[in-house]
């Protein structure tokens, strides 16, 4: 639930409370080239941009914005240099296990979408144990996509529709945008109103592609690690300037 305006801490003043996004999607996009334009290595981004991203999570709360996703790992991630793949997945674990109090002290639910099976077995352990120790949280639906691709997801969603089909489950004819939407990984998540892409790329890159047939999009030259409050502020002025139509007058 989205908190009255007069509880919300330094909501800006040229912000329109009751027209806030629900639910805003991050591609967290520019680590790298943050590191090398100060000569670090490209992990270090990675690591600042965990700062960024715990940052903009308090700003949620702080706003009253009820659900983040971000895209913190896609299938296609896989095809970078072993050492930064792995670099990354120590990341996670690390960062969920020393996050974890904080997450529940701050009644933020976590959970995670993407084909999980393919993680190592201490992260899978580490992911499970988030979601489960959190699950009750009713504050910010923070939801971490690793190992996710919408092209994949939609695949299984299929495979598990045609299934029920041939196991004499389902009649085709029952099958309709929200019983496929079900057997999405976001099946209890409403769609994005929001998507944030820093760095100046203007691409989804696999990203919720389903899930955001309707979500106003957002691009920004700002690199991921330098993504700040006053940067999130301008992003959501720019979302309540536009009329969102659904298609209709
Ligand atoms: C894209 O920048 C960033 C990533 C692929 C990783 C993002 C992951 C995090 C910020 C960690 C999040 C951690 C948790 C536990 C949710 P890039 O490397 O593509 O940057 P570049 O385009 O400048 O090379």
């Amino acid at each position: 639930m989205t908190a009255p305006s007069s509880l919300l801490t330094d909501l800006p003043s040229d912000l329109d409370a009751s027209s806030l996004p629900r639910h805003v999607a991050v591609i967290m996009d520019g680590n790298g080239r943050w590191a090398q334009q100060r000569q670090a290595p490209r992990v270090m981004g990675h690591r600042k941009g965990v700062d960024a991203l715990k940052a903009l999570l308090r700003c949620f709360k702080d706003w009253g914005i009820p659900a983040l996703t971000a895209y913190a790992f896609s299938t296609e991630n896989w095809g970078r240099p072993l050492e930064e793949v792995d670099f990354l997945m120590v990341l996670f674990e690390r960062v969920l296990r020393a996050e974890l109090k904080e997450l529940i002290r701050e009644d933020v639910r976590i959970r995670f979408v993407g084909d999980r099976t393919q993680l190592r077995p201490s992260l899978q352990s580490e992911i499970a144990g988030a979601m489960q120790a959190t699950a009750h949280n009713q504050g910010v639906q923070f939801t971490v996509a690793i190992n996710y691709g919408s092209r994949e997801e939609i695949v299984r969603a299929c495979r598990r529709i045609a299934l029920e089909v041939q196991q004499g489950n389902l009649n085709p004819a029952e099958i309709d945008e929200k019983l496929f939407a079900q057997h999405l990984y976001t099946h209890d998540l409403e769609d994005p109103d929001l998507l944030i892409r820093t760095s100046g790329e203007q691409r989804l890159s696999n990203y919720l592609l389903w899930q955001m047939a309707y979500t106003e999009q957002y691009f920004t030259s700002t690199l991921w690690p330098d993504f700040d409050r006053a940067a999130f502020h301008k992003a959501l002025l720019s979302y309540q300037e536009r009329h969102r139509r659904f298609g209709r007058l």
